[in-house]
C-alpha cells in the first residue's frame, strides 16, 4: 500500500476505525498532547485528529504512527521483509539466475529509485503572502518545555561541495512568528551539511516541510548512510518515484505532496540556546545552544493538517517507529557484521542506550569484535550499554538476557569500558555534552582460548523423547 499523502492515509485510518476525531476545543498548551499520551497509554493508540484547536484555523492530527499494525500499513510490508528485499538488490546473480531475470528484478526493485523533479508548485499549494509561523497549532508537550516544538517536520538541506540532499527528522522550538531553534544534533546528516557550509562560508539554504506522506515522514528518521537520499529511500520502498518540487526561494526540493513547508535559511555562525524539551529520554533534555532557522518564505497546501508527535516516558510512536527501524536495519546491518543472529535494541533504553546482540561465537575475543563493530556501525554508534550473547539466547525474552548476563559474566574480565567517546546528544548522564564513555559486557561462554580455565557447566536440558511423553500426558488432562 502507498499513501499518496497525509490525508490519505488519514482517511484510510478513518476507514479501518483507527481514528478519533474531536470536535470540542483543545488546547495546544499541554492540553492536546496530553490527550495523545493517555491514548497510547491506554494501548488502543488510535490516531486523534483535534478538529478545533484553540488559537488556530488549523486542524491537528497527533499518533500517526503508533503502533505495529500502523508501522505496516505505512511500510506496505513487514520491516524485516523490506530489509531481506534491501539485501537481495546487492546480491549477485547466483548460478539459477539468467541475467535478464536478475536484471528485470533490479529493474522493477529500483523503479522507485530516483524522485521526479518538477519546476513549479501544483496549483493545489501556494505562497503565503507573509510568514506568520504563529497561525500554526505548534503544540507544548510537557510543562517545562522551552516553548512550542515543531515534533515531527522533515528537514531538508543540502550539502554545500557535494550537492547530496538529506532529510532528517529535527524538532525545531518556535522562538517567534519567523524563527525556529533548529535541533540537528551535531553527528547528523543536517548538522554535517551546517559544518560544511560553515567551513565554505556560507548561508545555507534550509526547507522544512510539516506533513507529508507518513513513508517518507518514517525515512527522514531512517538512520540511512549519508550520501543515500531519503526520498529515493522512500521509492525504493514503496515502488514510486516521490513527486519533488523545487523551492520558490531556496535551492532545495521537496515533496510535492507536503501540508506545510517553510522556505528559509541557517547562519553556521549563529546559535541560540534550544530547549528544554521533554524528551525521548523521559528526561527534559538541557538548554544547549543550536542554530536558528530563519524562516522567509511559507507554501501551504490548502486546508493543511499540521502533524504532530509526542515523546517522553514510554510508551509513545516513536518506539514503533525505533522498532521498525531494527527490523529492517538488521539484514543490512549483518552485510557487515554477518556474525550476527539477532539485535535487540531496548526500548525501556530509549533503544542506544542498551544493545543487546547474539551471535555465533567462533573464535577467541569474538565478542569484543563485535562490540567494536557496533560501535562502527551508523547511528549504532550511539550504543551506551552492547552486550553480546551466545544465540542459545532469545534477545528479545528480558529475563533470558538477565540470566546469561549475570551467569556468564566475570565482571572484572567481561567488561570493557571505553572511555572517552562521543555519546548521545540526548544522554545527560555522559561526562559532558556528546562526549563521554561506553559499556561493552561479553555474556558469552568462556572458552579456554581465551585463557578460562575451569571447566564451563552444561545448561539444563530435558531429553526429547521424556519431554514428548510427558507433555502427551499432560495434554490429556488440559482437554
Ligand atoms: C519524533 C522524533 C524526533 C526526533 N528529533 C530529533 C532531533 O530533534 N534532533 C536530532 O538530531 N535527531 C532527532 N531524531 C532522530 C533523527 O531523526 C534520526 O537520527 C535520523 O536518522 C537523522 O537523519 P540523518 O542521519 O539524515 O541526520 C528524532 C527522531 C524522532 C522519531
Amino acid at each position: 500500500m502507498v499513501f499518496e499523502d497525509l490525508r490519505d492515509y488519514i482517511s484510510f485510518l478513518e476507514k479501518n476505525n483507527d481514528l478519533i476525531q474531536i470536535p470540542d476545543a483543545v488546547d495546544p498548551y499541554l492540553e492536546l498532547t496530553y490527550i495523545l499520551d493517555r491514548e497510547e497509554y491506554s494501548g488502543r493508540n488510535r490516531s486523534i485528529l483535534f478538529e478545533n484547536v484553540k488559537g488556530s484555523q488549523i486542524p491537528v492530527v497527533g499518533n500517526l504512527f503508533s503502533g505495529d499494525r500502523k508501522m505496516e500499513w505505512i511500510l506496505g510490508q513487514k520491516p524485516y521483509d523490506i530489509g531481506m528485499k534491501l539485501r537481495n538488490l546487492i546480491r549477485p546473480p547466483d548460478e539459477s539466475d539468467s541475467m535478464i531475470s536478475r536484471g528485470l528484478e533490479l529493474l522493477r526493485e529500483l523503479s522507485g529509485l530516483r524522485p521526479k523533479m518538477h519546476n513549479s508548485l501544483p496549483s493545489s499549494m501556494k505562497v503565503l503572502d507573509k510568514v506568520d509561523l504563529d497561525r500554526y497549532p505548534i503544540c507544548t508537550t510537557w510543562p517545562k518545555d522551552g516553548g512550542p516544538f515543531v515534533t515531527l517536520p522533515v528537514v531538508i538541506t543540502k550539502n554545500p561541495l557535494t550537492g547530496a540532499r538529506n532529510a532528517g527528522m529535527y524538532r525545531l522550538q518556535k522562538y517567534d512568528s519567523e524563527t525556529l531553534g533548529m535541533h540537528w544534533q551535531i553527528h547528523k546528516g543536517g548538522s554535517q551539511n551546517m559544518q560544511d557550509s560553515r567551513e565554505e562560508k556560507k548561508i545555507m539554504d534550509v526547507a522544512v516541510t510539516i506533513g507529508t506522506d507518513p513513508l517518507t515522514i518514517f525515512s527522514a528518521v531512517a538512520p540511512l548512510p549519508d550520501p543515500f537520499d531519503e526520498f529515493s529511500f522512500t521509492g525504493l520502498i514503496s515502488g514510486n518515484r516521490v513527486d519533488l518540487v523545487k523551492g520558490s526561494s531556496v535551492d532545495i526540493e521537496y515533496p510535492m505532496n507536503s501540508e506545510i513547508v517553510l522556505e528559509g535559511y541557517v547562519d553556521p555562525t549563529e546559535t541560540r540556546i534550544e530547549g528544554p524539551f521533554g524528551d525521548h529520554t523521559g528526561y527534559y533534555s538541557l538548554e544547549e545552544e543550536f542554530p536558528i532557522f530563519h524562516v522567509k518564505r511559507v507554501i501551504e497546501r490548502k486546508n493543511p493538517v499540521y502533524p504532530t508527535t509526542i515523546v517522553g516516558k514510554l510508551w509513545h510512536e516513536d518506539v514503533a517507529i525505533g522498532k521498525a527501524i531494527e527490523r529492517m536495519f538488521l539484514p543490512l546491518i549483518r552485510l557487515q557484521i554477518p556474525e550476527i543472529v539477532d539485535l535487540n535494541t531496548m526500548e525501556e533504553a530509549v533503544f542506544h542506550n542498551m544493545v543487546v546482540v547474539s551471535i555465533k561465537k567462533r573464535y577467541p575475543g569474538h565478542a569484543r569484535k563485535v562490540m567494536f563493530s557496533i560501535w562502527g556501525t551508523g547511528q549504532l554508534m550511539f550504543s551506551k550499554f552492547v552486550l553480546v550473547v551466545d544465540d542459545d539466547i532469545n534477545i528479545h525474552d528480558r529475563k533470558q538476557v538477565i540470566w546469561a548476563m549475570t551467569t556468564r559474566v566475570d565482571p572484572a574480565r567481561d567488561i570493557t569500558i571505553v572511555p572517552r567517546t562521543q555519546t548521545d546528544a540526548l544522554d545527560h548522564a555522559s561526562e559532558m555534552f556528546n562526549f563521554g564513555s561506553k559499556v561493552g559486557i561479553d555474556a558469552t561462554r568462556k572458552w579456554k582460548e581465551e585463557g578460562f580455565t575451569r571447566r564451563w557447566p552444561d545448561v539444563m536440558e530435558m531429553e526429547g523423547e521424556i519431554v514428548k511423553r510427558a507433555e502427551a500426558l499432560l495434554d490429556r488432562f488440559n482437554k
